[in-house]
Formats: structure tokens, sequence, C-alpha cells
């Protein structure tokens, strides 16, 4: 069966020189949810990147359902949401709830249903109090569960979450937790949260250096200590 998403030698080094992703292969099957584990630097967020469009491959190529993306990087703008691992980097309308529904808005969905998507968003992940509240202004757990309101909104086809634990209390978390587990959606999850990897996902793969180090089901892999020692995990 052919993947629902292919990354097959991704290479990619920064304006200055510094190489981020060096020969990355993937396969995200439809419906799985995919966990990219890796230490600081290792190259999850720059992957992320260029699956949601941000940036074209310089070498190596991404597909979709087995059609080569090329030059044609709307198409995975079209097919994929991603929460940024820096919710300011998402957030920009004056109210959280305008922010969660713009997405929407883009896509030509009349106002009113965009906003009561995006209340409803906002109820799921408990934050509908903050509503009317300008995003710059929230603390930075506020900030990510925004930014992930807005990713729910849209409802795409595949979506990517960059560390979406990272600054969650412990009730957020495990909302949030409950939330992804019960998405029936493909997705990929770069974190440094092994535990909510294992809930959440069904398989896993480690980066190092911008390679894949180890893949397999996030039990088997998550629990090997020397592994994730020698990734420095
Ligand atoms: N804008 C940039 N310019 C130059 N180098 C960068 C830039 N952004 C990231 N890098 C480098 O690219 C490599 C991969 O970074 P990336 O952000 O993808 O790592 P990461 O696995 O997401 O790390 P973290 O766990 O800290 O989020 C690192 O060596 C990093 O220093
Ligand atoms: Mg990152």
């Amino acid at each position: 069966m052919t993947a629902l998403l292919t990354v097959k030698n991704l290479s990619y080094d920064y304006p200055d020189g510094t190489p981020a992703l060096r020969g990355l292969s993937l396969d995200l099957e439809e419906g799985a949810k995919m966990a990219v584990v890796g230490s600081n630097g290792s190259g999850k967020s720059t992957l992320l990147l260029h699956l949601a469009g941000c940036f074209a491959p310089q070498r190596g190529e991404i597909s979709l359902r087995g059609k080569a993306v090329g030059e044609n990087l709307q198409a995975l703008k079209d097919a994929i949401g991603m929460v940024f691992q820096e919710p300011d980097d998402q957030l920009f309308m004056p109210s959280v709830a305008m922010d969660a529904a713009f997405g929407l808005i883009a896509r030509k969905v009349k106002p009113e249903s965009a906003l009561a998507t995006a209340q409803a968003c906002l109820e799921r992940l408990g934050i509908a109090h903050l509503a009317n509240r300008p995003p710059h202004r929230l603390s930075s757990g506020e900030k990510r569960l925004a930014a992930i309101a807005g990713i729910l909104a849209m409802n795409p086809e595949i979506i990517l979450l960059d560390e979406p634990s990272a600054a969650l209390d412990p009730r957020a978390r495990r909302q949030l937790i409950s939330i992804l587990k019960g998405l029936g959606k493909s997705m990929i999850i770069a974190t440094h949260d092994l535990e909510m990897a294992k809930t959440v996902c069904d398989s896993a793969i480690v980066i190092q250096s911008g390679r894949v180090a180890a893949e397999g089901s996030p039990d088997k892999l998550l629990g090997c200590e020397k592994l994730l020692e020698e990734c420095g995990l």
C-alpha cells in the first residue's frame, strides 16, 4: 500500500551552512500517529517545516500518496496543518477566537461558522474563557493551547505538532493527550515528552544529526535506555 506521506533522503543546510537534515527518510501510513524524538538540534523542527511546505527540500523528495510534491509546496500546505514549536510564530490575530477561526475564514468559511468551530475547539482544549483575550498577553501554556486550537479548527488531513506538551500544566497535558489520542487522524508529533509519545503514537523514529537513527514501536524504542542515551535523550 502507498504511504500517505513519504520522505526520501531529505537533506537541508541552513543558509549559514549549518547542516540540519542529512538524508532523512520516513513513511507515514494513512491514519498513523508517529512520534519524532531526538536531542536538541537533531533536526525535528526542520523536518516538520519541510513537511508543512514552509521549506523546500534542497535534496531528496517528499511525496503525498505516492505523488512527488516537487516544487508544489501548496499541495503540502493544503493537506497539512502544523502547530509550530513557538506559539508566537503562529498567533497573530487580535483575539484568541479570531486567531483560531482565521484559517477557516481564509478558506472562505463564513465568519460566524468559523468562529463557532473555533469556539468549540477552545472549549475542547479547556480555554473557552480565553476567547476574547489578545494571544500575545497569554501565558506560554495558554498560547500553546490557543495555537493548537487553530489547527484543530482547520481539521487538516495531516496534523504536525512540534513539542505540543511543552509548557502545559499536568491537567492541560492530560487533556491534550486524550484529544490527540482520540483524533482519528494521521499525525506526526515532535517531542521530548516520551510518555506522551508512548501514549498517543503507534510508531516512533529517533533522529540524530538529521538522520533516522532508529524506528519502531514507541514502547520498544523509547524503552531502550542504551539507544536513548546514545541519541542524547
Ligand atoms: N535558522 C537557523 N539557522 C541556522 N541553523 C539553524 C537554524 N534553525 C536551526 N538550525 C540548526 O539546525 C539544526 C537542527 O535544528 P532543529 O531546530 O531542527 O532541531 P530540533 O530537533 O527541532 O531541536 P529542539 O529539540 O531544540 O527543538 C541545529 O543544528 C540547529 O542549530
Ligand atoms: Mg525543535
